[in-house]
């Protein structure tokens, strides 16, 4: 029997090994193979011999190494049964192929423990999707430490991108070689978090945005995590990523299960650029679904207009100034409900405050309607203050630990949503307020760490929290389909495709100056598609960092994402009121390509000049922003190249936001743009191959700056 399946997708081959009575394998996972190849060669090949003083079999990691196995390296599976079966050995007894789906059904030797593995290659994105469900087939209790779903890295990638970050700076890069040993990312915050955003990307040495093989991983997974890089004394170098179990969390009892989250997994020999191009085909294939057609309206958020301060007369105000700018949903932030004028109480209690609001949300709701705006309103169902009624009634309610330190994060506990009493209390509040108002969209916050996380029995309750908050994202879809959700937490603690398979927005980072997002949303970009990056104009003075930019950066840097305000327009001046329209008239004009389009990110010798661009899918046009990020190293810039774009088409290049007479952005203009810009100018037209090789000067930029370059089809050549 021929032991190899062959999957195949539009760009790559994956080639499994399932050998009889062992346990099976990846052997090849890379470019896509010829229909002629011949994969027992092709295994044959590929097996290493043994070596001196090694253990008698040559054994691959495979989806599972264990301590049973001549690995040497970390175990995907670690538990026991009351001191027994903690090196179960595993044997493949079932192999079900379905399409580009297949079924792995794995049995421990000695009867107790059956893992299912089940791998689905996408045959348009490449995405390779990988689960496991481990079940308890024993008769006593199994108690299950870790399961980590595991992947090989081949032997090109050498070293791993990882991100952290903290609040205000989400999605912040860093490269660590791969050596003999150990690479650990660990997520103990409970939510997805700033520090560790849940993916690695395994690489050739020094990999970058175009020609260089890469491997991306991202753990759809909204609470605690773990991914692993593994390398061992025979060269065996493999990818460990799942839940981070705390004690005691997940104990099966005979025939219970347990299910790993989603891993999700591309193969791109066109670097960063290729891997984000098939992580967003996926998402918007697989894991998003807009309840509507349209197109991501722009947003008006109260937060840095107006805080707890609500005041129905400005709020009015402030959405007929959005509506005259353009924007097309209001959403109410924190501040709404019933005494909450700070951040200290009231969260659990989820009623209007009758002082702010006397006539309830209504008379603001029907003044949004009828400037044609949507409605949106914050919520943070997960927590309560303890000065808040409802802590005042249960205040049992809470994760805790009971005898053990109350330790409150931004004034607030989470509540215990696995306790079916609260999670119907929380249902219902939400129910009430959806029945009541005539609401579109909810922006879900979640603004602290879980920390002695314990349930009503003392047992740790992260896992359990963590599907609660789905199943109640769940029932809220079902019961109500329109309904849009943004996931917010502290800005961008909670970005994973997890809970994106629930949402419909990311609230990308809280830091709205433009400086900082430009790397924050450039990173953001690797895994999630423009139309659901929140990306807002705020302030001229950064309220976060308190850094002043111009109206130009904070827009150029905003119409790269779902676009919104999160200012006070009333301050505006005429001149910067036009201004904005022109921007977000630009944004509403090309997002619908824009947010189907692919996304692209340069490279230039300064590394502090950033090039990002949308390509459209048929790449008859593309819209790239070049922001400079720091003085320039040099005082003449060098050309900029532009990648995506087709070869042979001709493009006319124009530069949407350069004011004819202006000397804006940054310095002196090379000769040619300025005949650009002249009336009767002589068209330039470049073919993509030259964009994408010599590239075109353009003018040194001022720090802090950017420029927006626009690209159209205008002949084939
Ligand atoms: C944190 C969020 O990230 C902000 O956008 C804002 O909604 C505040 N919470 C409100 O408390």
């Amino acid at each position: 029997m021929n032991s190899l399946i062959h999957l195949t997708s539009s760009q790559n081959s994956v080639i499994i090994d399932t050998p009889e009575g062992r346990m099976p394998s990846i052997v090849y996972w890379g470019k896509k193979l010829g229909e002629n190849t011949c994969l027992e060669t092709l295994k044959k090949v590929l097996t290493p011999a043994l070596f001196p003083g090694c253990m008698a079999e040559y054994e691959a990691p495979g989806f599972l190494p264990t301590f049973s196995m001549a690995i040497f390296s970390h175990s995907a599976l670690s538990g026991h049964r009351n001191g027994q079966d903690w090196a179960p050995e595993f044997q493949l007894t079932r192999v079900k192929r379905e399409q580009n789906c297949v079924l792995l059904t794995c049995c421990s030797k000695l009867p107790g423990l059956e893992l299912t593995i089940k791998l689905e290659l996408c045959p348009e994105s490449s995405v390779l999707s990988l689960g496991y469900k481990l079940t308890n087939s024993g008769e006593t209790d199994y108690q299950l430490d870790q399961l980590f779903m595991c992947l090989p890295l081949f032997p090109w990638c050498r070293e791993v991108m990882s991100f952290t970050g903290r609040w205000c700076r989400e999605f912040q890069p860093q490269r660590q070689k791969i050596a003999m040993g150990s690479l650990v990312y660990e997520n103990l915050k409970g939510r997805t978090s700033h520090d560790h955003f849940p993916a690695l990307i395994a690489g050739e040495e020094g990999f970058g945005e175009q020609n260089s093989q890469t491997a991306a991983f991202h753990l759809g997974w909204s609470g605690n995590h773990c991914l692993r890089v593994e390398k061992n004394q025979q060269g065996q170098q493999y990818l460990l990523a799942g839940e981070l179990l705390m004690p005691g969390e997940i104990k099966l009892a005979p025939g219970e299960s347990y299910h790993t989250p989603a891993l999700y997994a591309v193969y791109s020999p066109e670097g960063l650029s290729g891997v984000s191009r098939n992580f967003h085909t996926f998402v918007r294939e697989h894991l998003l679904s807009f309840p509507s057609g349209k197109e991501r309206p722009v947003h008006l958020n109260t937060w840095e207009a107006v805080y707890f301060d609500h005041k129905l007369e400005d709020l009015k105000s402030l959405a007929s100034h959005g509506a005259a700018v353009g924007a097309e949903r209001f959403i109410l932030d924190d501040g709404w409900f019933k005494g909450r004028n700070n951040d200290t109480s009231s969260l659990g209690d989820w009623t209007v405050d009758p002082g702010k609001y006397p006539g309830g949300l209504t008379p603001l709701i029907s003044h949004v309607k009828s400037l044609g705006m949507e409605f949106g309103l914050w919520v943070e169902p997960e927590m309560v203050n303890p000065d808040s009624d409802l802590y005042r009634r249960h205040p049992d309610w809470i994760l805790h630990i009971p005898g053990q330190t109350l330790i409150p994060g931004r004034y607030q506990y989470v509540l215990d949503l696995s306790r079916p009493g609260v999670f119907d209390y929380i249902f219902k509040s939400l129910d009430n307020l959806l029945t009541e108002y005539n609401i579109d969209y909810l922006k879900w916050d979640m603004n602290r760490e879980l920390i002695q996380a314990g349930n009503a029995l003392g047992k740790a309750g992260i896992n359990a929290q963590t599907r609660s908050v789905y199943k109640l994202m769940d029932k809220l879809e079902k019961k109500y389909p329109h309904l849009e959700i943004e996931s917010c937490s502290s800005g961008g603690a909670r970005i994973d495709y997890g809970i994106l398979k629930r949402c419909h927005r990311f609230w990308t980072s809280d830091c709205n100056d433009a400086l900082e997002r430009q790397t924050i949303q450039k990173y953001a970009s690797l895994f999630i598609p423009p139309e659901i990056m929140g990306s807002h104009i705020g302030p001229a003075k950064s309220h976060t960092t308190r850094r002043t930019h111009s109206l130009a950066f904070r827009a150029q840097t905003a119409l790269f994402g779902h676009m919104g305000i999160e200012a006070d327009l009333r301050s505006l001046s005429q001149a910067e009121t036009a201004e904005l329209k022109r921007y977000l008239e630009f944004y509403k004009k090309h997002r619908s390509w824009m947010h189907r389009g692919t996304v692209v990110r340069g490279e230039h010798p300064d590394i502090s000049t950033q090039i990002t661009g949308i390509v459209n899918k048929d790449k008859s046009c593309a819209v790239f922003c070049i922001a400079q990020l720091k003085m320039p190293e040099q005082s003449v810039m060098d050309p900029v190249v532009f990648p995506g774009l087709s070869p042979l088409t001709g493009y006319s290049i124009t530069f949407p936001f350069i004011q004819k007479g202006e000397n804006n952005p940054g310095q002196e203009k090379p000769a040619w743009i300025k005949s650009v810009l002249e009336e009767n100018s002589p068209d330039f037209i470049l073919t993509g191959e030259q964009l994408m090789t010599h590239g075109i000067r353009l003018p040194t930029l001022d720090p802090e700056s950017a420029l927006i370059v626009k690209f159209d089809a205008a002949e084939e050549s």
